[in-house]
């Protein structure tokens, strides 16, 4: 598999915007600058996956000071990572994940999120996740669950469409 990960850079931006685009209703599409923010305050926690030097997707996370609950406004779209980071913090929220739908002979998503996951899990001391998905997007929670989430509450009318969203968390196995 000739896919590189690598930090994502601010010259990233239009590519990153196209695939956000290709990936998400214009209702839940993040902007340039939320993107601009993530990579200026954690570049080693905002990913792209490369195929042959192009950007094919991307994995966005924050690293948050654990707490056993989080107040659902945490889980915001668009919300500046400026607000909840924590340079020291275990868990580990991953805010956006996306890959172009035509490189998928080249990437799945499974084989992305679990290489994504396991460079986080080798690079920061992350102890365990969170996420906030859509009850939609069938196969981002097929993903999840094969990771080892576990859904832990439930948001009605979260997302535009009316779709309920899912609060899942999962540890990392103990190194
Ligand atoms: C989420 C995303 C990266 C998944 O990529 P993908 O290449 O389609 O994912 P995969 O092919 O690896 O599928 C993952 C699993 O879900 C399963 N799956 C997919 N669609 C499914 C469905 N409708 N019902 C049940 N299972 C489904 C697949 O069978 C696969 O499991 P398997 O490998 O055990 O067979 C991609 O669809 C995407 O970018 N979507 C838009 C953005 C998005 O939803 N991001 C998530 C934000 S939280």
């Amino acid at each position: 598999m000739s896919i590189v990960l690598h930090p994502l850079e601010i010259s990233h931006s239009e590519r990153i915007m196209q695939i956000e685009r290709l990936s998400f209703h214009e209702k839940v599409c993040e902007d340039a600058g939320v993107y601009r923010r993530r990579i200026e305050t954690f570049p080693q926690g905002n990913l792209g996956f490369f195929f042959n030097g192009l950007l094919i997707g991307f994995f966005c996370s924050e690293l948050w000071r654990h707490e056993r609950e989080y107040d659902v406004e945490r889980f915001r779209l668009s919300h500046d990572i400026t607000r909840f980071f924590d340079r020291d913090g275990t868990d580990l929220y991953i805010s956006s994940f996306a890959l172009d739908g035509s490189y998928r002979n080249e990437l799945r998503g499974k084989q992305a999120f679990f290489l994504a996951m396991d460079h986080m899990h080798r690079t920061c001391t992350v102890e365990s996740a969170i996420l906030l998905v859509s009850d939609q997007w069938t196969a981002a929670r097929e993903i999840y669950r094969q990771w080892g989430f576990t859904e832990v509450q439930r948001i009605p009318c979260c997302f535009p469409d009316a779709a309920e969203g899912i609060i899942m968390r999962a540890r990392f196995a103990r190194s």
